[in-house]
Order: structure tokens, then sequence, then C-alpha cells
């Protein structure tokens, strides 16, 4: 799909050559009004200082998210302003923090289908010429701007270019923020449009394709385990579930190498179930509406990759991507079957519909038997996250607190949500099978963390592991609110990549 085209320019606003003027206002404390965020003294003279007055008419207070638009009558060469609320101006020495600015250009970009060109003095709204700003101020864009329109057949014409004005273009600090935001910011939009697309026309293959098609352009390796090559590695827990369908599973490969010195080895495990009907435990219709985000994991972690090969980072990176699709019929796996995961673990599968955590159990062991430092896997894993912490907010569980702790951290930083939760082992043995070595439901109080559990089984002594549950995050089916709209979110690839680029300083 078509992405946002974004510029930095050191030209004023109100001459600019666009449909759109995107400037931040904020309130100033205890009700004293609307102010003007800094970087707008050009576009303010364009309005004979009256701007502030105009705005406040209309109904503006400037809290955050207030989007507002004005006709500037010829005033700028610009037919339209827009003023994005920012929240309370901050006390002198504060800033307004990067997320701040990321959601009110992202909430402008999206309630501005009809002026295809825009331009902000965004970056600039904290007086200065902050190169994390600029990074935010592109991600916004970008992400606020992102439509999917591959399904629809009229649509009003979508923002198609961003200008970002700031102090010095070529500020080489300036100039890398803007590059890294951009990159992020695409491959959170290639994220959302994996998730997005019809499960009829992404099938296991076709996403195992798509991490060739996206990856390899960006110098990665990328191989790809047909049902075969599925056979003769082991991997009974993707073949198992991947059976039910008439469309085979996959397994991708996508390797990074940061070359000599690289600071540590990281493997990352994407649950990519193309479409979850429950299998022979059948999802009620309403369950089955999300389910083609069921490959929310696997789309991050490929889209993160592409980010990667762009940034460079000094670390050694593998991305397991693990597709297959969870369907009914006379050759889906039975409860009470029993499948043999890679390396030699059998699990009873009591419910089909728990499928995640076999393809999952598959790649990890795969992961695990390369020896890395780190494992990470992203996984739409339960219904229980949603149930803990709704749609906003991931669940970082791991082996290791640090590790938890800072992937929790590096998720701040993004503009992201996570949150630490714990792996019990109270609760280890409700995953007991009266056949197998494991079987694939627990307690079904905590079902988040007996899923987690689950997976904690496959991981070796020595290495460091986290399990990130996206189930809600992935995909908004609320309201769309800052750069998110409904439907895929591109959660956690901003997190992955702040984690990885961190860990290779
Ligand atoms: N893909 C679902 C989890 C899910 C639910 C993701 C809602 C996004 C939104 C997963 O495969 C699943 O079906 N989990 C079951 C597990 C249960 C059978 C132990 C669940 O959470 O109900
Ligand atoms: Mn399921
Ligand atoms: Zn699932």
């Amino acid at each position: 799909m078509a992405r946002i085209a974004s510029t930095l320019t050191k030209n004023t606003l109100s001459t600019a050559k666009v449909d759109a003027l995107v400037v931040g206002v904020g309130a100033a404390p205890a009700g004293g009004g609307l102010v003007l965020a800094p970087g707008n003294d050009d576009i303010d003279k364009a309005f004979k200082k009256r701007l502030l007055a105009a705005l406040t008419a209309v109904g503006a207070t400037g809290k955050a998210g207030e989007v507002t638009k004005l006709a500037t009558l010829g005033a700028t060469t610009a037919p339209m302003l827009v003023a994005v609320g920012l929240g309370e101006k901050p006390a002198k020495g504060d800033r307004w923090g990067a997320e701040t600015l990321r959601r009110a250009i992202g909430a402008a970009a999206r309630q501005l289908d009809g002026s295809p060109r825009i331009a902000t003095s965004l970056a600039l709204a904290n007086g200065d010429n902050s190169a994390a700003d600029v990074a935010a101020v592109v991600e916004g864009a970008v992400l606020g701007g992102y439509r999917f329109g591959r399904y629809r057949s009229t649509t009003k014409p979508p923002v198609e270019s961003v200008t970002i004005v700031v102090d010095n273009p070529r500020d080489k600090a300036v100039k890398a923020a803007y590059d890294r935001g951009r990159a992020v910011a695409d491959a959170v939009a290639l994220c959302r449009d994996l998730v997005n697309t019809a499960p009829a026309d992404l099938y296991p293959a076709d996403l195992a394709q798509a991490a060739v098609d996206n990856c390899g352009g960006v110098g990665l390796q990328v191989e790809v385990l047909d049902e075969k090559a599925l056979k003769k590695g082991g991997f009974g827990g993707v073949l198992g579930v991947g059976q039910g369908s008439t469309h085979p599973p996959r397994v991708a490969r996508i390797t990074y190498s940061a070359g000599r010195g690289a600071k540590a080895k990281v493997h990352l495990v994407g649950k990519g179930i193309t479409f979850d009907s429950g299998g022979l435990a059948l999802k009620p219709a309403q369950s089955m509406e999300w389910m083609k985000s069921d490959m929310g994991g696997a789309a991050a972690v490929l889209s993160t990759m592409t980010a990667i090969g762009q940034l460079k980072p000094n670390v050694d990176i593998v991305a397991w991507i693990a597709c297959a699709e969870n369907m009914p019929s006379g050759t889906a796996i039975r409860p009470s079957d029993v499948l043999t995961i890679k390396g030699g673990k059998t699990v009873e599968v009591l419910n089909p519909d728990a499928e995640g955590r076999l393809v999952m159990a598959d790649c990890i062991a795969a992961a695990a038997a390369e020896k890395p430092d780190y494992i990470v896997d992203v996984a739409t894993l339960t219904g229980a996250q949603l149930v803990a912490l709704g749609l906003h907010v991931y669940a970082v569980m791991a082996n290791d607190d640090e590790l938890r702790d800072s992937l929790v951290a590096a998720a701040g930083v993004a503009g992201e949500q996570g949150w630490p939760m714990p792996l019990p082992p109270e609760l280890r043995k409700s995953l007991d099978s009266d056949v197998a070595d494991i079987a694939n439901i627990g307690d079904r109080n905590g079902g988040m963390l007996t899923a987690g559990l689950f997976l904690k089984e496959f991981v070796p002594e020595g290495i460091k592991w986290a399990h990130l549950d996206i189930a809600g995050p992935a995909f908004n089916t609320g309201e769309p609110h800052g750069y998110t709209p409904k439907g895929g979110t591109g959660v956690p690839v901003r997190t992955l990549v702040e984690w990885l680029t961190s860990l290779g300083k």
C-alpha cells in the first residue's frame, strides 16, 4: 500500500504550497486559555496576531488530541490551518513528550482526508530542534496518515505528503533521527498491511513469501521451510496445527548478521496463524471476526526485521515466522491427539484452539538449538490477555527480570505500552497431561500466564527468554485514536526496534 511521503525543510509555513498547515496549541495552566506552541511566529504574524483569538472563537481549548480546522482566507498560502491540542503547557524547563507530539500530528493526519499535502511546525513545539521530536513527528504523520485501501473501490484522497519544518535539515543528528523515524514508521505500516489483509489473500505460504519479498531487499537472508522441510526438521507443532487446512504451513527464517563484534545474539519468534477458526474447537462467528489478526506477532517480527536491515544495529538477529492456518476438517488435529514438538517433547492437544503455543513451541525450540543469548517471542496468544490488560497494553513475561524490565522500558521509550506479568510456578501443574509430557491447556484462571508457562517449557536453562502476549494491542477493534486507526496497529514493532538497537549500543 502507498505510504505518505515526507521531507524536512527550514522554510516558513506561511508561504508553504500545501493544502493544510498543522500547528500545535496548548492550554495554559489553571484555565489560562489557549497558547500557541513555539515555532509558529511566522503564521501568527500572517494572521495579524489574531490566530489564537480565531481558534478560541471556534472552540479550541488546547486539550490533547483536539483537532480544530480553520479557513485561512488568504492569510497563508495554504487554504486551511489545523490546530492540534497538546494538552497543558509544560512548566518551565519541561517539555511536551515525544508521544504527545506523535499523537498530535497523527490525529491531524488521520482526519485530513481530502488535503493531500500537509506541512507542520510540530517538531519545533518544544522551542528547540530536538532530534527526538523530529523522529516522533515523522512517525506520527506516517502512522496517522496510514490507510488500508486494498479492498475499497472509492476513497477520499488521504494525506500523501508531509513537510516537517526544522531549524536545520542538514543537522546530522536531526537527519539521523528523521531517517530512523521514517524506517520505524514504514515497518509499522507494513505490519498493519499484513494484519489487515484478508486471510484468503494471505495463506501461510504467502506470509512466508512476504518475509522473502520485504526482507530480501534490505540485505537480510531469508529461508522458507515447506512441509517437507518441516517434517525433516521435526516441526510437529506447526505441522499438526496446519494439517486441517488445505493451505499448508510454512516457517520462514530471517537472518541479520551484524558482522564481527556483535554485542549479542537474539532470536525472535512470531505467531503467524493466518486465520484462527479454533479448529475442531470451532470459535463462535463473533469471536472469529478478528482472527485474521492472529498472525500479528509474525507480522511484527517480520516488519521489525525490515527496519533492522536499514538501521543495522550491532546485534546478530534471527527471526522465526511460524505460519499455519487453524481450520476444522477431516484432517484437523483432534482433542486428545498427541504431537511431538521439535526437540522431542510431546504435547497432548486437549483444545485445538490453543494452537498458537504449539507453533511457537517448535520455533522456540528451533531457536534455542542455536544457543542465542536471548529469545523474544511475540504472539496474539490468549483472550485472557484482553481480560487482564485490554486493547492498549500488552503483557511481558520472562524467565529473567532484567530482560522483562528492559522490554517494558523500551516500549515506554518507543511510545508503546507493555506491562510486566508473572509466571507463577504454581500454575505449571495444571498443564500436566495424563498421557504426554504436557497438555496444551491448563488452568483457565490466569490463562495468559498458563500459556506463558507452557512456552517456558521449551526454553532450556541458560537462555534468557521473554514472551509478549499482544492479543488485544495488535488489532484495534475500538475507535481510532491518535495515530492508531481501526484494525492492525503495528504493535510491538516500535518496542522491538528500540530494544534491539539499544542492545547493540
Ligand atoms: N488466537 C487466540 C487468542 C486471541 C483471542 C487473540 C482474542 C486475539 C483475540 C488463541 O489461539 C486462542 O484461541 N486462545 C484460547 C486459548 C484457550 C483455548 C486455552 C483463548 O484464549 O480462548
Ligand atoms: Mn486459537
Ligand atoms: Zn490463535
